[in-house]
């Protein structure tokens, strides 16, 4: 296991290219597995959670090769079954559902089982799928899904207590590109990581309109054909250094962003007192330290909302700001793991009832920390680089899951850390 040193302190300065995606690779990877042609699906992010698919894809019995971004899969002949030694290490291998149970007609998925960051069941996919003709059934930890005669287009609402749901989104859509007639699901996630997998099953030969809107309409093809597709920018991998420059920056630029994708970021950052300036094609912006930076209130919604997955790294933004900021997580109410860590840092954090209430102290002061998730090592790393003294991030391999050699990154703009092993 790996292990990030940061000595903070070192302002942060100049330019890096955000990487593609995590989030809309893995739908997309798992999407490949609807057609028997080849697929060419480029700036993939290198980090392990598209490793892990890679290696689930390759498990399946698709061919793939990956050099420098590109994935190329030709999922000719693929068995059915993703078992749990597989789905355990990646809760987004539930993605595999709609597609083999759509292309083998017959599924068996290892259920994920709980996560850290909060309980997160899987009832609305089997919902979902079980409304396009499927049978479910539960068996030894496996979800059993079976339409021997093929899968039926329906209408389908996929809103959860917390919203509606993407990996959900994703699976029913997927399903129903090659089910008979027209799918309508309403209360769909609209995440640009949906709209991706849309474009990218679109450019397949499905006939998909409406994502990115809280109503998809999927009219049912008899077969999708291969294709080549280029990953968006990956907006949380953005956001986390727009919160970095905001915390510890002297002037950071961000190549290969899309701007309407960050806009519920960027506002924040804004009212927290920073300057966020994007180029005219707003694929590029700069992000300045405000004077007086001041606190703000967030509270997490799916999009356009402020994404759940870029509030803990405003948390640590928020632990040396001035004044009492407070952070309310609606889509998972438990997912504040990073807290208790801030606070050993000297963080000034009340957590209850999914929400934080943070009061600005003037500096935090280093120690060993452990990551327990992506984003709330991201929070770690962030805090490190202005805390006073050297800050030692355990079990790195959670940051590894979701950014794309982030010490590199971090030591292009004049950071000083290093990995070493533990
Ligand atoms: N939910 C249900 N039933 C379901 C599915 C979800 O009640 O069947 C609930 C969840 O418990 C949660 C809410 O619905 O309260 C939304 O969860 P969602 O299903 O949208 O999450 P997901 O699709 O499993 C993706 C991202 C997460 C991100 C969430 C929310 C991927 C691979 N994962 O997960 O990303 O937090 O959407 O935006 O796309 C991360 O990258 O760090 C990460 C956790």
């Amino acid at each position: 296991m790996d292990k990030l040193i940061v000595h903070g302190g070192t302002p942060i300065h100049g330019a890096i290219t955000i990487s593609g995606s995590k989030n809309a690779s893995l739908p997309i990877l798992a999407a490949t597995l609807l057609t028997d042609e080849d697929c060419v699906i480029r700036r993939v992010p290198d980090v392990s959670d598209t490793n892990y698919m890679v290696q689930i894809l390759t498990g399946l019995g698709a061919d793939v090769e990956r050099f420098s971004g590109t994935v190329r899969v030709t999922a000719a002949d693929i068995s059915d079954t993703a078992p749990y030694d597989i789905v355990r290490r990646m809760r987004a291998s539930v993605c595999m559902m709609g597609p083999l149970l759509a292309r083998k007609r017959r599924c068996v998925v290892a259920l994920p089982g709980g996560c850290v960051i909060g309980d997160r069941p899987v009832d609305l996919h089997i919902r979902g799928l079980e409304a396009l003709g499927a049978t479910a059934t539960i068996d030894g930890g496996n979800v059993v899904l079976e339409a021997p005669d093929g899968l039926r287009g329906a209408t389908i609402d996929l809103c959860g207590t917390n919203g509606p749901t993407v990996l959900g989104t994703d699976n029913v859509m997927m399903a129903a590109t090659l089910a008979e007639g027209i799918t309508t699901i309403t209360s769909a996630a609209c995440e640009p990581e949906v709209v991706d997998l849309a474009d990218f099953l679109n450019a397949m030969g499905a006939k998909i309109t409406g994502a990115g809107t809280p109503v998809i309409t999927i009219e049912g093809v008899s077969k999708l054909k291969g294709c080549v597709h280029n990953v968006i920018p990956d907006r949380i991998e953005a956001g986390t250094f727009m919160a970095a420059a905001a915390l510890a920056g002297e002037g950071v630029t961000l190549r290969r962003v899309h701007e309407g994708h960050l806009a519920a970021i960027t506002a924040v950052l804004r009212k927290a007192g920073h300057q966020v300036h994007f180029n005219d094609s707003g694929d590029a912006c700069t992000v300045l330290r405000g004077d007086t930076p001041m606190p703000a209130e967030i509270v997490t919604e799916p999009y356009p909302g402020y994404p759940t997955d870029m509030q803990a790294q405003m948390t640590a933004l928020f632990a040396t700001t001035p004044g009492t900021s407070v952070v309310v997580d609606t889509i998972f109410p438990q997912r504040f793991m990073h807290c208790a860590e801030l606070k050993r840092m000297g963080a000034d954090i009340q957590v209850s009832d999914g929400k934080a209430v943070i009061t600005g102290v003037k500096q935090l002061s280093a120690a060993p920390v452990m990551a327990s998730d992506l984003r709330a090592s991201a929070a770690l790393v962030l805090a490190a680089l202005t805390a006073k003294g050297t800050t030692e991030i355990l079990r790195l391999y959670h940051i590894d899951r979701g950014y794309e050699h982030i010490d590199e990154k971090l030591l292009s703009l004049g950071a000083n850390v290093e990995r070493v092993r533990e």
